[in-house]
């Protein structure tokens, strides 16, 4: 069958190695894609960048799965084009993508059916939320600030002090997010460590993959500000089987009754941000679409077909999927360029991809470009270095030992991805 994938970053890198290793698969086209998919797939630049122009590449190219990998097309309602055109996708519709388009609706959501998240309120007025910034610390709790609509990962701001909650509050009604700023969300600041849970659903019902955890922090030791990621782990050991089951019963099983009472059409990937509580799991956030870089740790480890488990999602057989994962950990390490987050240094050559490779590494290209004939770094994350191994110190120590291969002028990384999964050991 021929698949095509939208996206362009390291999780559809990895999307894309686990459709080519997929033995059903023949072509495979990639929209826009990026150098390193270029290497397994076909990647296309539509001319369009319309929602209908997918749905007819899709058509025209006899593809007979479409697998979404950002939120924004799902959140345009790419899902529900590409579909009306008798095509599988492997996304949610556009009214299940506001779960992540709109995050006063996914509260909202949460609260209505029972799943344990922080308290919160929602504003449209800068004064009001101003005042309720200054009652919330007089009471002793912290805020945190998140713009409403999609803001590529920076709508988020984890103020530590009241003055910078309301500094965040300001900015956020002065427009810093557009549009996405309209409605502020105003969320109790948790405390715990994070996992990332993410699971299949078709609606009727809800399968988790294997647990992870992202690095979220620019710096070591969680210093510097929010990323979309600086590397992952999988397994996530701070989930327990125990906390495992508390989840699947308090938000997945949740989740999955939310969708069926609103009648969302939701075909894909429920991610669940979780804070692990002292008073138990909290949702932060869900994402209606799989994480980045968590994807890059978690699907190495899928030992079983990867177009089985999208197709058969899509197709509403999620009860029919059995998935074969390796038990051996695995590490990934985002390398990115100098100035991340914000606008990075870009156009410097990258080297040494093919001997990291050759150390045993799988290198997910996220932000490279060609120019003159060379591979150069055009994104803020660049690449996604990956690597598994008999325990998660081995696992780190490989993938630290292909990024060291790897190079170019500013490159930054973190040094200590999985620190807490092996300060645990
Ligand atoms: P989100 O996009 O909502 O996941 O927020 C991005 C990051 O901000 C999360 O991964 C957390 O590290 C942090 N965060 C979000 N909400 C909270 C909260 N209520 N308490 C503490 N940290 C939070
Ligand atoms: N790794 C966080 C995200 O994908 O949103």
């Amino acid at each position: 069958m021929n698949v095509m994938v939208l996206g362009g970053g390291g999780r559809e890198h990895a999307i894309c190695r686990g459709l080519r290793l997929s033995p059903e698969v023949e072509k495979l086209f990639c929209v826009p894609g990026n150098p390193g998919i270029a290497q397994i797939a076909e990647c296309v630049t539509l001319p369009s960048c319309g929602l209908a122009a997918v749905a007819d590449f899709a058509a025209e190219k006899k593809v007979g799965l479409v697998v979404v990998g950002p939120e924004l097309p799902l959140c345009e309602g790419v899902a529900d084009v590409v579909r009306a055109r008798g095509i599988p996708v492997f996304g949610p519709s556009k009214a299940g993508a506001r779960l992540e388009g709109s995050k006063d609706f996914s509260k909202q959501f949460m609260m209505k059916y029972h799943i344990p998240t922080a308290k919160y309120a929602s504003f449209t007025d800068c004064a009001k939320a101003l005042e309720y910034v200054k009652s919330e610390y007089a009471a002793g709790r912290g805020v945190v600030v998140k713009a409403d609509g999609l803001a590529a990962g920076k709508g988020v701001i984890v103020a530590a002090s009241e003055a910078e909650a309301a500094e965040a509050v300001r900015s956020c009604f002065s427009g810093t997010f557009g549009a996405a700023g309209n409605v502020v969300v105003l969320e109790e600041l948790l405390h715990g460590e994070e996992a990332s849970i993410l699971a299949l659903t078709d609606g009727k019902s809800i399968l988790p993959l294997v647990s992870s955890q992202d690095h979220k922090r620019l710096l070591d030791d969680d210093k510097g500000p929010n990323t979309g990621g600086m590397g992952a782990y999988s397994p996530a050991p701070v989930v327990t089987e125990a906390l495992m089951n508390e989840i699947t019963e308090t938000v997945l099983k949740r989740f999955l009754k939310g969708i069926q009472a609103e009648k969302l059409d939701y075909r894909g990937i429920i991610y669940a941000g979780i804070m692990v509580t002292k008073e138990g799991p909290r949702v932060l956030e869900f994402n209606v679409r799989f994480g980045d870089p968590e994807t890059e740790a978690i699907l190495p480890r899928l030992e079983s077909s990867l177009f089985d488990v999208l197709m058969k999602t899509a197709e509403c057989r999620v009860s029919e999927i059995g998935m074969r994962w390796s038990d051996h950990p695995s590490v990934c390490v985002v390398m990115a360029s100098e100035g991340y987050p914000g606008e990075g240094k870009k156009g410097f050559e990258i080297t040494g991809i093919e001997e990291a490779e050759a150390s045993g590494v799988i290198v997910f290209h996220a932000g490279t470009s060609m120019k003159d004939g060379k591979l150069v770094n055009s994104g803020g994350r660049v690449l996604v270095v990956s690597a598994s191994g008999a325990d998660v110190v081995a696992a780190a120590a490989k993938a630290y030992e292909g990024v060291a291969r790897i190079r170019w002028e500013g490159v930054h990384f973190r040094r200590d991805i999985a620190h807490r999964a092996i300060r645990r050991k």
